[in-house]
């Protein structure tokens, strides 16, 4: 197949690109910078340009474009960074695939859990409803600027992720990062819920989503939320640290700003599309996915 990922040098996009192409296909990446390392493509993610002839008769475009949601505090000029680096490379993408004479079969475009704001103990399917904070606000957009891709006659994809859990890096490296230096513990009350996924399992799921015929928002979720609590005491045992401690809301705020939501955000999100679609988790509970990402084989 020939794939295109628009963000194929990030954390997520680098590991799919490095899959697709150990699995023998054609992947094209589209990058702000160039690349010599692998097939790429400049664009600059908002502009139409000759990077479109790049998806004339691909299989799949995979858009995981968008700037650090936890590096820094959300000022306004920070919230519109965060915002446009969604929003602007979906629409230019989208206007692409409108002009392509050979348009592809699927857009797979990024979205998050963050949709569904902060629920408490509610049980999140892709028909809940959205909640009305920051990420909240800007996931509806983002896959309202997606879902038009749907009427091109592409099938569309918004993938809902969950904190992404690998031994590569991301979230898992900030989250372990206290416990290491044994000073880790619950956030706040602890009592919220954390959807997680592994990475391997959210490579092969885009996978299995290119060939299925699945459409419109996806939870890209492991079939087991937990309570924060739960995931730091889990962590702090596989590292051997205590997790006596913990970080009062007021703290995280006074440190973070805004950006404590996204920690303190309870979203108990299940993959129902993904298990009625027939897709195999490889890691459903959290020890076994903690046990992997953290490289103890
Ligand atoms: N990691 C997670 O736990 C997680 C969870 C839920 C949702 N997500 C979403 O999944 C997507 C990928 O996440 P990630 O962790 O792989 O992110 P990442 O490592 O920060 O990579 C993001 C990619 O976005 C591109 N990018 C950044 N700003 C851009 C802009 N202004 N215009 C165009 N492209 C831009 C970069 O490509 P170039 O620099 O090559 O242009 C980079 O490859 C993001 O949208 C993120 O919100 C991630």
């Amino acid at each position: 197949m020939k794939i295109v990922i628009a963000g194929g040098t990030g954390f997520i996009g680098g590991q799919l690109r490095k899959t697709l192409f150990s699995k023998g296909h054609e992947v094209v990446v589209l990058s702000r910078k160039p690349y010599q390392e692998f097939p790429s493509v400049v664009w600059d993610g908002k502009s139409s340009g000759e990077w479109q002839s790049a998806i004339e008769g691909a299989d799949a475009v995979i858009n995981l474009c968008g700037e650090s949601i936890i590096n820094g505090r959300w000022d306004m000029r920070r919230k519109k960074q965060i915002y446009d680096s969604r929003i602007l490379p979906t629409r230019a993408l989208v206007a692409a695939l409108s002009q392509a004479k050979e348009k592809p079969k699927v857009l797979i475009n990024a979205s998050a859990c963050g949709f569904y704001g902060d629920r408490d103990d509610e049980e999140l399917s892709e028909s809940s409803k959205p909640g009305d904070d920051f990420l909240g606000k800007l996931c509806v957009d983002w896959e309202r600027e997606a879902s038009i891709a749907q009427n091109l006659g592409v099938r569309t994809i918004s993938l809902r992720m969950g904190i992404v859990l690998s031994r590569e890096g991301g979230a898992l490296r900030h989250l372990a990062f206290p416990f290491r230096l044994g000073i880790g513990g619950r956030l706040g009350s602890g009592r919220q819920w954390m959807s997680w996924i592994v990475l391997e399992d959210l490579i092969s799921m885009i996978l299995f989503l290119i060939d299925s015929q699945v459409f419109g928002p996806v939870n890209a979720v492991s079939p087991q939320p937990v309570r924060n609590s739960d995931f730091a005491s889990l962590l702090a045992g596989m590292l051997k640290r205590p997790a006596w401690t913990f970080v009062p809301r007021w703290a995280l705020g006074l440190g973070l700003g805004e950006v404590s939501a996204v920690l303190l955000s309870s979203q108990r999100a299940f993959p129902g599309k993904l298990e009625a679609a027939g897709f195999k988790f490889r890691f459903e509970d959290l020890s076994s996915a903690l046990d992997f990402a953290l490289n103890r084989h």
